[in-house]
């Protein structure tokens, strides 16, 4: 995905899934912890944007909103959290674990 410390805290940066080609997001969401999800809306499948001062996921298509740090849907429509990816630090690089 890239380097861990291009990733700063609070920020997300937008990748693609290679298990499944979807676009994703990758979270600093504290510390050392990096998060990751599927950016396809669980409501209609829009691609959902980050948001940093909320550290939220919203949805441009019917407002969905979902915490960025665990995916759970906060507001709207959408009926199921966004699919997590595991993704581990290695060497300073973000990898997704396969
Ligand atoms: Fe995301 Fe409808 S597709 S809220």
């Amino acid at each position: 995905i890239g380097a861990a410390a291009d990733v700063p805290l609070g920020q997300a940066r937008s990748f693609s899934d290679p298990a499944t080609g979807d676009p994703a997001w990758v979270v600093h969401a504290s510390g050392s912890r990096f998060v990751a999800f599927d950016a396809v809306c669980t409501h209609a499948g829009c691609t959902v944007n980050y948001d940093p001062a909320g550290v939220q996921f919203v949805c441009p298509c019917h407002g969905g909103v979902f915490d960025a740090r665990t995916g759970q849907v906060l507001q709207g429509p959408p009926p199921t959290p966004l699919r997590r990816i595991p993704v581990r630090v290695v060497g300073g690089e973000l990898r997704v674990d396969a």
